[in-house]
């Protein structure tokens, strides 16, 4: 058993904009508990025995749905998982309602992913449940941001200081716009890169270099985090073709090879084999593609232990 000595400074995890500095060291140092115990024969704490977990789904997910649903689990929760396709969402129910029947089920925290920006934060003023972001819209994907950064801390040591580069489509990425937040608030030098089209304009604002040319960001990062064409939020072509965006922003070997040093390579899934990245990158020795999705169980049962106000970890 292990106490824990602080709590975060919000009730809900909305958005990395939220959280201070702090507030991520605590979450990183309870994961690394957790992951302790995740090495365990029986990779379970029954810390959350009192308390219903309820995964609200109204956009398609893998990783992030499995993800919280076992660490939820593993902390001994009850766990009720709602997905919008096949509800009664279908017959014009709204967010407000659907949440507030399945809190009246007696839920004690709900886990939301949902195509609007700011859906979490609205829903925030409606409930008394405390809400995690499971990612909303083109804004913010917390959870994801928090285990890319302590992915990144396991491979390079301390962020203060260390060189990211986040490639690809930033204007649409919710992952984009909360590691910027997260690897700042860490102290990490952060360039994005991509064609212009897919760069917002005034990112320089948030802290962040720019940089249109994919060698340059190469050479200049010890991490390059490279995200995927969200070609469904985009409603013109902001580039010719995949073939062409491949030529110019996708990473390949040959090019990482040519580059004097050992970039670790991320991608937050799902991926676009061939298109931002190539398979002989992506299953590479330099990928730790599938860290992140282990320590994405850690990361999320830190967020949930620490959210339900517990203070000791059985
Ligand atoms: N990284 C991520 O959010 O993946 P899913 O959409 O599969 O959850």
């Amino acid at each position: 058993m292990w106490a824990i000595d602080n709590m975060l400074s919000v009730k809900h995890l909305l958005g990395i904009k939220e959280l201070n500095a702090a507030d991520i060291a605590l979450i990183f140092k309870t994961a690394d508990n957790f992951k302790q115990v995740l090495q365990r024969p029986i990779k379970k704490v029954p810390s959350l025995r009192d308390t219903t977990v309820a995964n609200v789904f109204f956009e398609n997910s893998t990783r992030t749905r499995l993800s919280f649903e076992l660490a939820e689990k593993r902390l001994g929760a009850d766990v009720v998982n709602f997905s919008a396709s096949g509800s009664s969402v279908s017959k014009g129910e709204t967010l407000v309602d659907t949440v507030k029947n399945i809190l009246a089920m007696k839920v004690d925290m709900v886990v939301m992913r949902h195509s609007a920006s700011g859906a979490p934060w609205f829903l925030a003023n409606h409930i008394d449940a405390s809400i995690v972001n499971a990612g909303d819209g083109t804004n913010e994907h917390p959870t994801q941001a928090l285990l890319d950064a302590y992915s990144m801390q396991e491979q390079v040591g301390s962020l203060k200081g260390k060189h990211v580069t986040l490639i690809g489509d930033i204007m649409h990425s919710r992952v984009a716009l909360s590691n910027i937040y997260c690897l700042t608030k860490l102290g990490a030098k952060v360039t994005v890169a991509g064609p212009p089209t897919l760069i917002p304009k005034h990112i320089e604002s948030l802290g962040v270099r720019v940089e249109y040319n994919l060698r340059k960001a190469l050479e200049w990062c010890d991490v390059a985090n490279i995200l995927r064409i969200q070609l469904e939020r985009q409603n013109k072509p902001l580039f010719s073709t995949l073939r062409e965006y491949a030529l110019y922003y996708g990473v390949n070997k040959t090019m990482l090879d040519s580059i004097a040093k050992d970039i670790v390579i991320m991608h937050p899934g799902p991926i676009n084999r061939g298109v931002e990245v190539n398979s002989d990158v992506a299953d590479s020795k330099q990928s730790i593609i599938l860290e992140q999705v282990e320590n994405g169980v850690a990361i999320r049962m830190a967020v949930i232990y620490l959210l339900s106000g517990k203070r000791e970890i059985e």
